[in-house]
This record gives C-alpha cells, structure tokens and sequence, in this order.
C-alpha cells in the first residue's frame, strides 16, 4: 500500500484537512515564517491525519470537528518532534536537517510551542466536543512529556527494562495514536462500544508503529533519519532487549556497561550494534511488531465493514512492513 492512496481515497476530507493545517500556521514573524515554510515543504508521512479521518469514515461520519482532529493531530506531532529533536539533539529529520540544527535550539523549542498552541486553538474551535477532545489531547501531552522524561531519565543509566521500554514508547507514541482513534471516532458520533474498539486499536497501532520505528534504527537504509542514533543517544530499545534476553547476566551486564559508556567511546555504538545483529536483536523485535499489528486488527472486529475499514487494516499492515 502507498500512502498516497490514502489521500486519493480521503479525496475532499483530505484537502479540507490541508487547508485547516496550513491556515493554522500563518505568522507575520518572519523567522518563525521561515521555519514554518521550511517545515511545510519537508512535510513527513501525515500518517496521524490519515489515521484519523479514516477512523471518522469508517464511523460513517466526517464533520467539520473531525477535519479540525485530523489537522490538531498533525500539528501536535510536529510540535513533539520540533521539541524531539532537541532533546535527541538531532542533525537530521525527513532527509533534511532539522530545524534544529539549522537555527538552532531555541528557535526548535519556539517553533514547537507554536505548532502545539496552533494544535490547541484547532480544537478549541470544535463547535460540539471540544472540552471532551482538549481534555483527551491534553492527557495525551502529558503523556508525551512523561515518556520522553521517562526515556531520558533510562538513557542516562542504560538500565531500561522491558517494562520501561513498553512504558516509554506507549507514552511517547501510542498515547497519541490512542487519542486520535477515539477524538476521530467521537467526532463522528460513534457508539461507546465503537470508540472504545477503535481506542484499542489506536494503542496497538501506536506500539507497532514506535516498535517498527526503533527496528529501523538499526534496520533503516539511513533515508531520512540517519541509522544507529538511538544507541548513541544512549537508548536501549526492542531489538537490543530482544538480543539481550538470550544472554546470561554477566553478559548483559557487560553489554549494559557498553551502552552507558557510548558518549566517552564511540566505538561502542559498532559493538553494541554488532551483538544485536548476532543475536537476531530485530528479526526477534519483529516478532512482538507483527503480534502489536495482529492484534491492532483484531479490534476493528466490531465495526461494520466498509471501505474506510479496509483501509484501516492495510494501515496496520504499513506500520509492519513500511521502510520509512
Ligand atoms: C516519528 O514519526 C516519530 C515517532 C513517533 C517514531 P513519523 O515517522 O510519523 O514522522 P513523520 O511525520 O513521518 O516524519
Ligand atoms: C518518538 O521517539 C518521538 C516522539 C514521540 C516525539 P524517537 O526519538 O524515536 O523519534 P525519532 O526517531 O526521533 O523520529
Ligand atoms: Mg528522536
Ligand atoms: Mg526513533
């Protein structure tokens, strides 16, 4: 599946959803102005708006507050990887260099703050639901702050367990994912039991997607975003807790030690990256992706058939197989 597809299948609900992105980002300021158009010409895969507005569509209902869920969606995901980038101090994002690196952090964190008010203004102008969808995009950021918190806090210890890693990447990425099924479905005046099934899937969905995302930090053709930055940013994910799970104590513990020495030897990123790839670190991460992605399927089981459902599950399949 390509997901140009998508669009061409959303057809008028994808451009009313253009149309409210951009108009949100309008600025006089001219260095914001330029970092806004920089980012608008990089555009990244717009999977959460999709996601979204085929969650509406298979509720059998696109309202004017779905498009706005749809457009606050996209803008709060490029808030958080404005911030990300920060955070991960990354060169590079899209092919491209990130905002980052090219006017610096401040400028990284301003324009992140700007995408994340514009994604809350969006939905303060819901006619209908809006105190429900802030209240759910606003866990949502919590969230997100908690997990890249959480994930800090491990990569400097080098200590992540699995537990933590699940924690870490439900807050950082399936949160998210979570809110947009059920705002989506809720726009479109979904049963309880509707939303509900649609929440679950957005969860397993949004655990595939981040499993997948961290596969492809050792995996990746190193387009877009360059390959084995998440060890160097001293980040213990699936695949090496996958290829540590083989081994004896002693030579975790020795493996550990490797990681939380990266930033005084770099030559370790090499080592630690050959051990997974010896100890099948991402054909075993794989394995858990394609259950997160079984699962996700599992629960559009209650919606009625349709071809927004079709597309739903061909989506989980993407998160499995796609390469960037
Ligand atoms: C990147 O998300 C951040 C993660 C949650 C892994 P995407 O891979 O959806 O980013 P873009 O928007 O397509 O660049
Ligand atoms: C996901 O984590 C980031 C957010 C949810 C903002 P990553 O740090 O792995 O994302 P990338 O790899 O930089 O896109
Ligand atoms: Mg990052
Ligand atoms: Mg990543």
């Amino acid at each position: 599946m390509e997901l140009s597809q998508v669009q061409t299948f959303l057809a008028q609900d994808w451009s009313c959803f253009q149309d409210l992105f951009k108009k949100a980002l309008s600025s006089d300021e001219p260095l914001l102005k330029e970092t806004n158009a920089y980012l608008a010409s990089n555009e990244g895969k717009m999977l959460r708006p999709m996601l979204s507005l085929l969650v509406s569509r298979a509720c059998g209902n696109v309202t004017d507050e779905s498009i706005r869920v749809a457009a606050a969606s996209e803008l709060l995901h490029n808030a958080t990887l404005l911030h990300d980038d920060v955070l991960d101090q990354s060169a590079s994002r899209r092919g491209v260099p990130t905002v980052m690196s090219l006017l610096g952090s401040k400028a990284s964190v301003l324009a992140g703050d700007f995408w994340l008010v514009k994604a809350v203004e969006t939905i303060l102008d819901c006619r209908r639901h809006s105190k429900e969808l802030l209240r759910m995009f606003s866990g949502t950021v919590s969230d997100l702050v908690e997990g890249e918190m959480l994930q800090m806090e491990k990569a400097g210890k080098a200590d992540t367990s699995l537990m933590d890693y699940h924690d870490i990447i439900f807050l950082k990425t399936a949160s998210l994912f979570k809110t947009i099924c059920s705002a989506a479905a809720l726009t479109a005046g979904a049963s309880s039991r509707i939303e509900n099934a649609l929440m679950n899937f957005g969860i397993q969905l949004g655990m595939a997607f981040q499993i997948k995302d961290d596969i492809l930090d050792y995996d990746g053709d190193a387009l877009g975003k360059p390959v084995g930055t998440d060890l160097r940013e001293g980040k213990i994910t699936l695949p090496l807790l996958k290829a540590l799970e083989k081994q004896e104590p002693r030579k975790q513990a020795s493996i550990r030690r490797m990681v939380y020495e990266i930033p005084q030897k770099d030559g370790n990123v090499a080592k630690v990256a050959d051990f997974v790839k010896e100890n099948d670190g991402t054909a075993l991460a794989a394995v858990t992706l394609q259950e997160y992605v079984q699962r996700a399927k599992e629960c559009l089981g209650p919606l009625p058939e349709s071809q927004a459902k079709d597309w739903l599950m061909k989506l989980a399949d993407y998160c499995e197989y796609r390469t960037i």
